[in-house]
Order: C-alpha cells, then structure tokens, then sequence
C-alpha cells in the first residue's frame, strides 16, 4: 500500500490535535485512501521543548530548509502569523505540493495571491479548519448552498472570546483572569490581542464572505470592534435587562457593496445565537430556498480544530484537482473605512 507524506508547519495545540486524531483515526483513514498517513517532517521553534504528544525526535526541525527537501505531498500549516508562513506555504506550492491550513490571517491578508498560486501550480489549497473550528462550515457553503442566494450570515466566529463573555457572566471576573483560562485550554491566539479586539472574528468572516459572495473588502474596510472595554457591570446590566452580550460578526449585501462588521451584541436571551456559550461558534445564514439555517459546535481547541483539518486533508487525497474560483476584493462606497493599527 502507499503512503502519504506529510509536512507540519507547527506542532503546538492544533498540529498536536492532527497527529493524535492521524493516530487515533488510523484505520478509518486507511479503510477510506488505501494509503497510510506519514508525518515525515514537523518545523517547531524549539526543538527541545515538552510536547503534548509524543513523536520521533527525528521528525522535529527548526529548519524550513527541510521540510522543503523531504519530499511531501502535503504540508498542513499549523504555525500560524503571516511571515514567514507567506513564504514557506508559497515555496511548498511552487514544488507541487498540496496545503491544508487553519490560518485564517494567512488568508485574509494573502488569501487571493495564495488561491491564484494554488491554481497555477494546481495544488488544492484547503482551509476547513480557518473558520469555526470543528464546525465544516466552509465545505457545506462551497458545496450544498451553491444555488441559494445567500441574503446575510451572522454569528459567533471567535471561540475565546466567548468563553471569556460566558464565563465574565457567569464568575463575574474581569476579561483577563477568564483570558488566562481559554491560553490554557489552547482557544487563544499566540498573542490574544487578535482574539480580544476582533482581528481573528475579522479574518473567518473575511473568508466567509468570500465563498458566499465570490468577494470580500479589504481588512481596513471591516468594521471592528472587540471586547476589551467590556466590564462585568455591563455584562450584568445586560442581563438584568434581558440581554447577553455576544461578539457578533455579521456579512450583508447591499446596493452599495458588501458590509462586513465585528462588534459587541446585544440579543435577547431568547435570541439563537444568546444560547451559544463556552468556546462554541455559531454560523447563522438565511437562503432564499432553504430558509434559516443555524450551524453551531466546538470553534477552537485541538480536537475541534484538528477534526476539520485531518477531513480536509482527507477529503482532498480523494479529489482530483478542480481549480479554486479566484478570490476578489472590492471596496463597498458606504462602508466606514477604519484607520487603526494593523495586525
Ligand atoms: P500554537 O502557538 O500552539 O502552535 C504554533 C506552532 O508553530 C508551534 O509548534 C511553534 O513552535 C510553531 N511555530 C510558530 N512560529 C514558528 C516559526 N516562525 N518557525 C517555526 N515554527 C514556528 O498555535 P495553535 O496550534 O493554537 O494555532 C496554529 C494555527 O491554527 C494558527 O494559525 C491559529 O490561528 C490556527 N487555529 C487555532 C485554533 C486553536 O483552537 N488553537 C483553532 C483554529 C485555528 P514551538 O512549538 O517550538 O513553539
Ligand atoms: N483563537 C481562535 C478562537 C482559535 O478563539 O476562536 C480558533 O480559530
């Protein structure tokens, strides 16, 4: 039987995730691709540290140099940022090989030069795990909502932040005491500010607007907002009147363009997305055929992650290569353009 070679770009909670679940799941896998799964290069920044899970020390490297010379079939790209990862991930394409990422920055700032590479070299360029974590989202959009007009989608697309609001309310604790939590339990980025000011909501509902609507803004035409001025006083006062307060993002189509927003909700309790609690995600979306629909389940963590990202990677062993539809950008007139920092 053959094998499937297999680059990490990143061992840390999500690349930890995918080698346990390629373990775990071994024999579906194998049952499904005829081919065993092979991990035969995994690049780390500290080779010596304690790992979660165990692997060859063999495998570890700190040098990108090696993963390109170890031949793979696949990278999956688990490290996270924007460089270097642009210039490894572009390397491995240009030498034929296929990616899986979860990075939605990557994306979001690089997405439409990385889609147009993918097809050039054709190479299938998979991000499942980018976008809600465990929920496939993404792959239900691309392929069973293809006839629908999609008339707005909403939800909760930052699974820390979340947590953090869900537990604000429940322990009456200011955000940074519960943001040391979701580090721990591996919902946060390497630096929270992402999660905690909106960046990383931005970015899922960047890609999210790109397979519904074919396009998306560019980042400095988001609104965003995220929820570091939020005190436990609000939460309550919130509550007292009927209300939680959610990180809602939310993509709509209007005659000007599309509008893409991330900011603190209010919402009825009684409203769907007010039930959404702990690191859970939600995806809300309407379809002129189907109707509402509300998709919802783990959006961060290791194993949610990993679970998106071992289907994508397995879906894709099974396809042949079809070419990517070409990501664009346009600027909506209406839309408040915002001059903060960049991140
Ligand atoms: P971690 O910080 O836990 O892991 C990152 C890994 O990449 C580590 O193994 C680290 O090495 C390695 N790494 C980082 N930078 C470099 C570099 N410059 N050179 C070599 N190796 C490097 O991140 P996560 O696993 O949490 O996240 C990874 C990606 O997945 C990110 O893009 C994130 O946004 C995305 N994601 C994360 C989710 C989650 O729940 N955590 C959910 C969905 C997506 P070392 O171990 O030596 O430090
Ligand atoms: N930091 C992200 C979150 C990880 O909390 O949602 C999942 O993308």
């Amino acid at each position: 039987a053959g094998v499937v070679k297999v680059g990490l770009l990143g061992l840390g909670t999500v690349g930890g995730g995918v080698i346990k679940t390629i373990r775990l799941q071994q024999e579906k896998l194998f049952a499904r691709l005829g081919k065993r799964i092979e991990i035969v290069k995994a690049l780390v920044r500290d080779s010596e540290k304690e790992r979660a899970v165990q692997v060859d020390p063999a495998l570890l490297t700190t040098n990108f140099e090696d993963v390109l010379k170890s031949d793979v079939d696949i990278v999956v790209e688990v490290m996270g940022g924007v460089e270097p990862t642009y210039d490894y991930v572009r390397a491995l394409i240009e030498k034929g090989c296929h990616v899986v990422t979860a990075n939605k920055e990557l994306l979001a700032k690089r997405g439409p030069e990385l889609v147009e590479l993918a097809n050039r070299h054709q190479v299938h360029l998979a991000y499942e795990a980018s976008v809600a974590g465990g929920i496939p989202i993404l792959s239900v959009l691309r392929q069973f909502l293809r006839t629908n007009d999609i008339h707005g989608v909403r939800g909760i697309l930052n699974g820390t932040t979340n947590f953090i609001l869900t537990k604000m309310e429940a322990e009456q604790l200011p955000y940074q005491e519960v943001l040391k939590q979701a580090q721990e339990l591996g919902y946060a980025e390497a630096d929270p500010r992402s999660d905690v000011e909106g960046f990383d909501a931005m970015y899922k509902l960047y890609i999210l607007a790109q397979l519904v609507y074919g396009e998306s803004l560019p980042l400095a035409n988001v609104v965003r907002k995220g929820i570091a001025d939020l005190s436990p006083g609000h939460i309550r006062i919130a509550s007292e009147l009927g209300y939680r307060i959610k990180l809602i993002a939310q993509a709509q189509k209007t005659e000007q363009g599309i509008r893409l927003s991330v900011q603190p909700t209010m919402l009825p309790l009684a409203h769907p997305l007010a039930q959404i609690q702990d690191s859970f995600n939600a995806v809300q979306l309407s379809g002129n055929i189907v109707g509402d629909l509300l998709f919802t389940g783990r959006g961060a963590g290791e194993l949610p992650t990993a679970s998106a990202v071992v289907e994508d990677l397995a879906y894709l062993l099974t396809q042949p290569f079809t070419p990517h539809p070409a990501w664009e950008e346009k600027t909506a007139e209406a839309q408040p353009a915002q001059a903060e920092d960049e991140r």
